[in-house]
């Protein structure tokens, strides 16, 4: 009997034996923080196949053992290294609200815009937590004894390597891959570090290189779709309005929106997928 373990937003993780896990990567969606309650068919099988994609191309140790069916991934058991190793090439997201509170954020130039890029990619990881994932330096990693020295360079030089070699990809078919989470885990068997969890639109954020300007908010090709509606329909402000941990109740998705999505989410992979360095 597999044995269900944890269901995040979009996956499903089940243990299969001693050695193996496996992802069931479901159709659903979420935006603005709220999961919607209706599920987009075939979103589940893309992810997958993007994943699959990213590890065989990638070239790097990781944790794919095979595809069990077409939205089902069997990967090896690790023990998980309890920091997120999120690379940047862009000044967004979290990193700019600490750019604009705090002078002299990692070495930054000062007056750089939203969206801009920054003159080589950082590496700026977080902890891992349920709620809310924390930003943690390198000297914080060290000093907690999260990491040895070598471990540390070893996830900081892999990821920014993955990061740059992704962003390669991204570039020919078209998007710029803006920052991306990698999650590494130790393998029993062997004691190697390994790369882990899913690469997918859920780790990365990707503008197309047409809307990219720097000074405004970018939005994700594959959200940018569903976003839009939810304004037009109000459930922006709903959720704005809304008192914190109250989230409002997410409107169904009509069959128009939810092929538009899937047909976003089949687009970038298809386009990066066929791209051969
Ligand atoms: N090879 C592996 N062995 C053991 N655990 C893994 C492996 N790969 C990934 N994990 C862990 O499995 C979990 C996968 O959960 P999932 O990503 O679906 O949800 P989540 O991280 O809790 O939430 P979110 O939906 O925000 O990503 C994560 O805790 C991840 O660190
Ligand atoms: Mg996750």
């Amino acid at each position: 009997m597999m044995k269900f373990i944890h269901s995040g937003k979009v996956k499903d993780v089940y243990e299969l034996d001693e050695y193996n896990l496996l992802f069931l990567f479901t159709d659903r969606v979420s935006a603005y923080d709220v999961p919607m309650i209706t599920n987009i068919k075939g979103k589940g099988e893309i992810l997958c196949k993007f994943a699959e994609f990213w590890f065989n191309y990638l070239n790097t140790n990781n944790h794919m053992v095979r595809l069990d069916g077409k939205d089902k991934m069997v990967v090896k058991k690790l023990s998980m290294i309890p920091v997120e190793c999120v690379v940047r090439g862009y000044l967004y997201g979290s990193l700019f609200e600490r750019y604009t509170a705090t002078e002299n954020i990692m070495g930054l130039e000062p007056n750089l815009k939203l969206a801009s890029k920054l003159s080589k990619p950082i590496f700026d990881p977080t902890t891992k937590s349920q709620i809310h994932d924390v930003p943690i330096s390198e000297d914080q990693i060290l000093e907690q004894k999260i990491l040895t020295k070598s471990e540390l360079d070893y996830l900081r030089n892999t990821s920014v390597n993955l990061y740059n070699l992704m962003s390669i990809v991204s570039d020919k078919a078209g998007f710029i891959l803006a920052d991306v989470k990698f999650e590494f885990g130790r393998d029993p068997q062997s004691d190697e570090i390994i790369l882990a969890d899913s690469l997918g639109p859920d780790e990365f954020r990707m503008w197309t290189k047409e809307s990219y300007k720097a000074g405004k908010e970018q939005i994700s090709y594959d959200k940018q779709f569903l976003r839009d509606w939810l304004t037009k329909v109000g459930f922006r402000d709903k959720v704005r309005l809304s008192k914190d941990g109250e989230k409002p109740v997410p409107p169904e998705l009509p069959s128009d929106v939810v092929d538009e999505l899937l047909k976003r989410y089949t687009h970038v992979y298809e386009k990066i997928s066929k791209i051969q360095i």
